[in-house]
């Protein structure tokens, strides 16, 4: 069995201390993990990005992580191009191997594209799974080449008691969160599921073998009905 190398952390979940010890501790080399880090909102202009992200860097242990991503984009008031420059600035200076963007909009992946060409923004993270199949970033995304990073990929669970995940489940003798996860990755996508247990963990990686018939995949497209999990009062106008 494989093992997970990706390991995500933001500065707002304040994992990052923890997660860096963890790493050290493991004896498991920095080029032989994914490391991700993203940055909050207060810290998001050209004075703080960088001391923040230096910061994180020290918690992690780390002299550079893999990826950085904008966790959440500001208010339309401040242009987008002056908080996704200011990351590009930190990539220069090789904190971050790759930068990136989460919960930004059509709109507002636009204008980091804009502001930094496109080959710079390695993905936009956003909320994706069967109840908010996300369908008209999704396909922008794709048109531009940037990766969907799908987070949430469960629903918080809430895909397991769904009828139809199940019965397809039962069809392949595997269990609804592979049919959840095998969704996301046969479209492409970069799956973030979380588990606190080993077993879960385990079943999840294994999704990765899964292959679900394209009867499958058109039967799930059906269970798309725009469920909003992640959704702050300071969230961008969603597509
Ligand atoms: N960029 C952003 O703004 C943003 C926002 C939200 C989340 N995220 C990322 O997305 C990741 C995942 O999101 P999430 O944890 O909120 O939702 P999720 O991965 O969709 O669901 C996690 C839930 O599903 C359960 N679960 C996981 N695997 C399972 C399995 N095989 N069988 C049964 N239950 C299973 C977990 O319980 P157990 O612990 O009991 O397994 C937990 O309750 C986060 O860790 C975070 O990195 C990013």
């Amino acid at each position: 069995m494989g093992n997970h190398r990706l390991i995500a952390t933001a500065q707002i979940y304040g994992n990052e201390q923890d997660v860096g010890r963890a790493i050290r501790d493991s004896g498991i080399k920095a080029s032989e993990l994914f490391v991700t880090t993203k940055i909050w909102t207060e810290f998001l202009n050209k004075n703080k990005l960088k001391a923040s992200l230096e910061q994180s860097l020290e918690k992690l242990q780390l002299d550079q992580v893999d990826l950085t991503l904008v966790h959440w984009p500001l208010p339309d008031e401040v242009p987008v191009q002056s908080y996704v420059e200011a990351l590009a600035e930190a990539k220069q200076a090789k904190l971050t191997r790759l930068m990136g963007v989460s919960n930004f909009t059509v709109s507002q992946t636009k204008a980091a594209i804009d502001a930094v060409g496109v080959q710079e923004i390695a993905t936009n993270q956003v909320e994706v799974h069967p109840f908010l199949q996300n369908r008209t970033l999704v396909a922008f995304l794709k048109e531009q080449g940037i990766q969907i990073t799908a987070y949430m990929p469960l629903a918080y669970g809430k895909v397991l008691s769904e009828p139809l995940i199940q019965q397809i489940a039962a069809g392949h003798q595997i269990t609804a969160a592979q049919v959840a996860l095998a969704w996301s990755l046969q479209q492409g996508f970069v799956v973030m599921p979380s588990s606190t247990k080993k077993v879960n963990l385990a079943q999840n990686l294994a999704a990765l073998a899964v292959n679900l018939t394209s009867e499958n995949m058109t039967q799930l497209t059906s269970l798309d009905r725009n469920e909003r999990l992640a959704n702050p009062d300071f969230s961008p106008a969603w597509d």
